[in-house]
């Protein structure tokens, strides 16, 4: 299985303080930072876009942005892809729900050096994540809650989609999202998951590095 990825999602963070809360959690041992790019549209949420993005990534030279792209139109290139990839994302994580051609995108996202992911929902099976897009994405994101705000409850329904994706790609990262902290780490990290995002279990925690190190080492044994 590929190595274990801790991505903060700074969704429970601190806004006003964006770029310091993001130096916090690398400090505190986190690999990844997730950005939840919420449009109003596919979510009913709006969150944060390429200004913000950018802010943070001129701040943090070197930080790796796993952007997830809640988003209606994700393939429209000038619209997301450019402004992402200009901001200093490094991961453009999609939802297959929102696009008609995943394939194309993908190699959107490639042209444009990042990587590129490819999320479900939970009302959307494993199947939907073709042999040919899993092929062509970098990483495959279950979520384990509705995408569109923090804090939810965590869906143990999705977690059977992970172990069947895991075991058709075994090389494959594979993300989970949502209600993930160190009650729900176990199962994820049993059905195959290796990158793991939590948003409230972090920032809510006093001693975060803790809880990064706890899910971490829950991956890895
Ligand atoms: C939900 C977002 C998640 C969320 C996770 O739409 O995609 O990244 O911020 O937050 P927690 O860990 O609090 O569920
Ligand atoms: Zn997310």
């Amino acid at each position: 299985m590929p190595r274990a990825i801790i991505s903060p999602s700074v969704l429970a963070s601190d806004f006003g303080n964006l770029t310091a809360e993001c130096k916090r959690m690398i400090k505190g041992g986190a690999e990844w930072l997730h950005m939840d790019v919420m449009d109003g549209h596919f979510v009913p949420n709006i969150t944060m876009g390429a200004p913000i993005l950018s802010c943070v990534s001129k701040g943090i030279p070197g930080i790796f942005m796993d952007c997830h792209m809640m988003v209606a139109e994700p393939e429209k290139p000038l619209k997301w892809v450019d402004d992402i990839a200009d901001a200093g994302g490094a991961m453009y994580c999609f939802h297959i729900e929102a696009t008609n051609d995943p394939i194309s995108l993908i190699r959107s996202v490639h042209k444009r050096n990042m990587k590129a992911g490819v999320a479900i929902s939970p009302d959307t099976p494993s199947t939907a994540i073709t042999d040919e897009i899993a092929d062509a994405a970098d990483m495959l994101l279950v979520m384990t809650v509705y995408p569109g705000r923090g804090g939810q409850k965590f869906l143990d329904r999705c977690v059977p989609k992970v172990a069947e994706l895991r075991a058709r790609f075994p090389d494959k990262d594979i993300e989970v999202d949502g209600g993930v902290g160190p009650k729900t780490i176990g199962v994820c990290a049993d059905a195959g998951s290796n990158v793991i995002v939590a948003g409230t279990a972090i920032f809510g925690a006093v001693n975060p590095e803790n809880v990064i190190a706890e899910l971490k080492s829950t991956v890895e044994t």
